[in-house]
């Protein structure tokens, strides 16, 4: 157990002052950056000014933080931003399970982004290639010439390949050939997205004086599979009957896109919110993911777990493009907390950190789902939120949600209206024992 661990056990039962006095010892936390995340310190519109345009104001999203999370060895709190109850709750608890059973180990393979520079429509492709093929290394001069920062810090373009693509799609495109030069370059500690942009766009006009064709778009891929994290857990001695049920759990999303989709749906449970506290782009690795998900043809999950003998092993594979530079990354005072809260040195160590709790979340809701169920834990978390909904005041919300979680465990299923009525009789009772005292 790391040094300090014992601090965060059972932070869920501190109240927030208390909790927050154990994070900012675990987290080495100013008092500075607590003021940000109580929001305290609140952060001007004319920030979010930078950031978007026709700024009316901010979302606030409740931000919490994941426990005994273990990747590599290392103890991470992991700050996640998210509105929907309980998947905080799963990571802590399921990575509590991992910790004390078995460990969690991450892997990165490769290093390069993708930008495409497409010529549609091409009038000869063959001889394109070939003039484009001989000034390989004058293309990736040029480029690094676009970016000697990154150059100097050890990335930049490695190399570019071509791409033969048809399109028989029935248009009334003159051609229908189509060539599209991929430009892989290596991006260090940035997502890459803006920086690969303006490569592509740089290069098309000595694309089209050289080969005398027309460059269409210049863009990068969020398909990243040149930069592909994976994620491996091992819990040793598993009860077989859950062990084999996860392992079933993983058969059904293998044989049906439809379960597929909500089995990664629950991964991604896991890494959008630390995409969104860290400020990067979540949309960029959603889309990444289910490219990826989907390159064979068919939509897959991108998690499997299987018994070994008596223990369960899972894993993850992914590309998962983040930066800890660029973007809002060091610009949103709360995602520099984020990151600080992590003691994230390199954009891989925060793409590692997303694999792991993304199979961690995984596994919570493969294990819930071929056991118990999720409804009873996910609903008696959620109670609060209904309690709310249906009108409970302050004082009112501890005593509905506690009436609803008997309702849940009597009935198996929550509903408004039944919340509804819980409330008029907590009222109800309430004004029967004013009035008769
Ligand atoms: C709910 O947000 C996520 C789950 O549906 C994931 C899954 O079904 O594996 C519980």
């Amino acid at each position: 157990m790391g040094k300090n661990l014992e601090l965060l056990q059972g932070i869920h039962k501190l109240e927030y002052e208390e909790r927050m006095k154990r994070i900012q010892d675990f987290c080495d936390l100013t008092d500075e950056d607590l003021q940000v995340l109580s929001g305290e310190k609140r952060i001007p519109v004319s920030t979010a000014e930078n950031f978007i345009e026709n700024v009316v104001g901010f979302f606030p999203l409740p931000m919490g933080v994941a426990n005994y999370v273990n990747i590599d060895g290392k103890d991470i709190l992991v700050p996640m931003a998210v509105e929907e109850t309980s998947i905080i709750a799963a990571v802590s608890a399921t990575a509590k399970w991992v910790r004390q059973n078995g460990t969690l180990r991450t892997f990165v393979r490769g290093n390069l982004i993708i930008g495409q520079i497409q010529i549609p429509n091409i009038r000869n492709r063959e001889r394109t290639i070939e003039i484009l093929r001989d000034r390989r290394e004058e293309l990736i001069a040029i480029s690094n010439g676009m970016i000697p920062g990154l150059v100097k810090r050890g990335g930049g373009v490695k190399d570019i390949v071509f791409r033969r693509l048809d399109h028989n799609d029935g248009s009334m495109a003159p051609r229908n050939q189509m060539l599209v030069l991929h430009v892989l370059c290596d991006p260090c500690d940035a997502m890459g997205a803006n920086l690969i942009n303006q490569v592509c766009e740089g290069l098309k006009p000595f694309v089209e004086a050289w080969t005398d064709e027309k460059v269409g778009m210049c863009i990068l891929s969020n398909l990243v599979d040149g930069k592909i994290f994976a994620a491996e857990v091992r819990i040793n001695d598993v009860d077989p009957k859950v062990g084999f049920g996860i392992e079933e759990a993983t058969r059904f999303a293998k044989a049906d896109p439809y379960r597929a989709a909500t089995h990664n749906k629950g991964v991604l449970n896991g890494i959008d919110p630390i995409l969104i506290a860290t400020g990067n782009d979540w949309r960029a690795v959603e889309a990444g993911i289910h490219a990826y998900a989907a390159r064979s043809g068919r939509y897959h999950p991108i998690t499997d777990w299987k018994m070994d003998g008596p223990d369960l092993v899972g894993t993850l594979e992914a590309p998962m493009c983040v930066g800890i530079v660029g973007g809002v990354t060091r610009l949103h005072p709360t995602a520099v907390v984020a990151m600080k809260m992590m003691k994230i040195q390199s954009s891989n160590e925060l793409a590692r950190i997303c694999a792991a709790v993304g199979l961690i979340q995984n596994l919570g809701a493969l294990r819930a789902l071929s056991t118990v169920g999720i409804v009873e834990g996910h609903m008696k978390l959620h109670a609060s939120n209904i309690a709310i909904a249906v009108g409970a005041e302050a004082h009112e919300i501890e005593q509905v949600r506690e009436q609803l979680i008997l309702v849940l465990q009597k009935e198996r299923s929550i509903s408004f209206s039944r919340a509804r009525d819980v409330l008029e009789e907590i009222r109800g009772r309430r004004t029967l024992d004013s009035a008769l005292y």
